[in-house]
């Protein structure tokens, strides 16, 4: 799973009911032990909150064990190849997750651990896609919205102070909903484009499924009679690659802030989504994010169940 398109769309159905399942099942109490004995290394090239401890728990509670490995602890800064990587490990481990969000690298690592590597591997965020994000979001819809054909999504641009941010949550995002059938509306100023080859992927899913995707350049525009809105800063990647430059970008964009005014141009059941983290009062009020429309918990849960679907339905 390094991207949802790898994956057929009866595919994903099967890990949404999975994942139902399992949460259920967790909620019950009832133990689920599918991948008993089983290892899965997490190798992370970057730091994290929720997906290590999700991917973590998760093969805890499949009966399995979760080896954390910090990549500068490793030898790959000595030489270790992705390939010898793929090769070990995947002798060692019955998974291999990694997280390598470097532009212009990490997708490129995630794939070639994968040619050489002998069991599945997961993508756990790389500079291009974030698969087990959007497969949590996509439940969290689901959850909340019923049958996500028809709704409408605002997957738009949010202004942030800490970093360059990768493509990879906006981009995953419009891959996914577009293959669901939603209105996707893509919002973002013209220099936080994404990669032409996603946009264009996404729109062929779109005319494949029956749903739509719109490119907008203005955040009110996008949240209005919004169903779902789903506003995040990202880097300006195809305009700079220089951090300097991008943050002197950013700034004429400080207004776009995921406030109640245009919360209140949404349907008034929208719901609110972010994957976090978020930087409070510049890319969205506390207000928003703490208030009644937000489902910001609920999708962070999300990412534990859907990972034990993709674990359970991989690894054994
Ligand atoms: N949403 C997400 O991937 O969170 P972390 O970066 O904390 O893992």
């Amino acid at each position: 799973m390094i991207s949802t398109q790898d994956w057929t769309k009866s595919e994903i159905d099967s890990v949404m009911e999975v994942a139902m399942e399992l949460k259920r099942a967790r909620a019950m109490g009832k133990p689920h032990a599918y991948l008993q004995d089983k290892v899965l290394a997490m190798l992370f090239f970057f730091s994290s909150t929720r997906t290590r401890s999700s991917f973590e728990a998760g093969i805890a509670q499949l009966g399995g064990h979760g080896a954390f490995i910090d990549s500068t602890t490793t030898q790959i800064s000595h030489g270790d190849t992705a390939k010898e990587i793929g090769e070990i490990y995947g002798r060692y481990y019955d998974g291999i997750a990694i997280r390598q969000c470097d532009w212009g690298v990490g997708n490129q690592y995630t794939s070639d651990v994968a040619a050489a590597s002998r069991v599945p591997v997961l993508n756990m965020q790389c500079e291009v896609y974030h698969p087990f994000q959007i497969l949590a979001d996509l439940l969290t819809i689901i959850e909340q919205k019923g049958d996500p054909r028809g709704k409408t999504i605002a997957v738009s641009y949010a202004y942030a102070s800490s970093y360059q941010k990768p493509l990879s949550v906006p981009q995953s995002l419009i891959l996914l909903m577009t293959r669901y059938g939603m209105n996707v509306r893509l919002v973002r100023p013209p220099e936080f484009k994404l990669m032409p080859d996603i946009v264009q992927q996404a729109q062929d899913n779109a005319k494949q499924h029956g749903g739509t995707l719109e490119i907008m350049d203005d955040m009110d525009a996008g949240f209005k009679d919004a169903d779902v809105v789903y506003p995040k800063s990202w880097g300006c990647w195809l305009t700079t690659e220089d951090e300097t430059e991008s943050v002197e970008i950013g700034k004429k964009y400080s207004d776009w802030i995921a406030d109640e005014r245009r919360m209140a141009l949404a349907k008034p059941d929208a719901i609110y989504m972010h994957c976090l983290p978020a930087d409070r009062n510049i890319e969205v009020t506390d207000g928003v994010i703490d208030g009644p429309n937000s489902v910001v918990y609920d999708e962070a849960e999300n990412r534990l169940h859907v990972q034990k679907a993709v674990m359970a339905l991989t690894m054994n």
